[in-house]
């Protein structure tokens, strides 16, 4: 990893709102993203997949037990049966997340999103499935949001359909930090081919962002996020180093008083 020295300027972190604001409202539904909107996130992080009958819906999960009333895969629904689900429920990972007053809460559509967006924020669109690239790519083209869209994958064989796809399109490549085994330098060389390549925009694990790494992405035009980062402590040390992004479910802790 080439050396580069510090920035005489420092922006602060765009903020991303990680499924909406889910520390407020119900993880991505309408509700946490109007509130990402009112609170005036940079952008908004979510994750699309596919249902039976080939519509695109924004839910984290590949089963529905964790966010909904429902159970099995989304894949194995129809976008009516999806719809009738409640996508508000108690996690008992989060439990004071949870916002019992929100009873209609459900699993939006992608198209409902992009119509929501327009004109109001930028959106990090993660595919969470193979082979529904094309379907995106339309529906992104069709709202007229190509510009304020970034998809992303943690797979760069999706990445290189959008980019055939349309090339005008933003990508994000998000690497897990699940490999230790994996060194530094070796990502950093993947960073930079697939930048050059696809006009990339990458997200990156805290886990192996070092300030070094902060700086090199800056030099290269990537902006490099951190992902998902809910302490204020963290969130300090990684403004201090620069960084392009911090993907967090807590927004409001980055931002001053929401926009009304
Ligand atoms: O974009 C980073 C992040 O969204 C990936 O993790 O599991 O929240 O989709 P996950
Ligand atoms: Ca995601």
């Amino acid at each position: 990893l080439a050396t580069y020295p510090e920035n005489s300027i420092t922006q602060p972190p765009m903020v991303m709102a990680h499924r909406g604001v889910p520390s407020l409202k119900p993880e991505n539904t309408m509700y946490a993203f109007e509130e990402a909107v009112r609170l005036g996130a940079d952008l908004i992080e979510t994750d699309v997949h596919m249902t039976k009958d080939g519509h695109l819906v924004i839910i984290h999960d590949f089963d529905l037990e964790r966010t909904t009333d429902g159970t099995g895969k989304v894949k194995d629904y129809t976008l009516k049966e999806l719809r009738e689900l409640n996508a508000n429920k108690l996690d008992p990972k989060n439990p004071s997340w949870y916002q019992p007053d929100i009873t209609d809460a459900v699993i939006p559509t992608l198209d409902e999103l992009l119509a929501f967006a327009k004109g109001k924020a930028v959106l990090l669109l993660e595919a969470k499935g193979i082979g529904y690239e094309k379907e995106m790519a339309e529906v992104i083209q069709e709202h007229d949001m190509v510009a304020d869209v970034i998809v992303s994958s943690f797979s760069s064989e999706v990445l290189e359909r959008f980019a055939k796809i349309n090339p005008e399109l933003g990508l994000g490549f998000t690497l897990s930090g699940t490999k230790p085994e994996e060194k530094l330098d070796q990502y950093a060389e993947k960073v930079v081919t697939d930048a050059v390549q696809l006009n990339a925009t990458y997200f990156i694990n805290q886990e192996i962002v070092t300030p070094e790494l902060v700086r090199y992405a800056k030099h290269r035009g990537i902006i490099l996020s951190v992902y998902t980062v809910n302490e204020e402590a963290d969130m300090k040390r990684v403004t201090e180093w620069g960084i392009g992004g911090i993907i967090t479910d807590y927004a409001q802790k980055l931002l001053d008083a929401p926009k009304q």
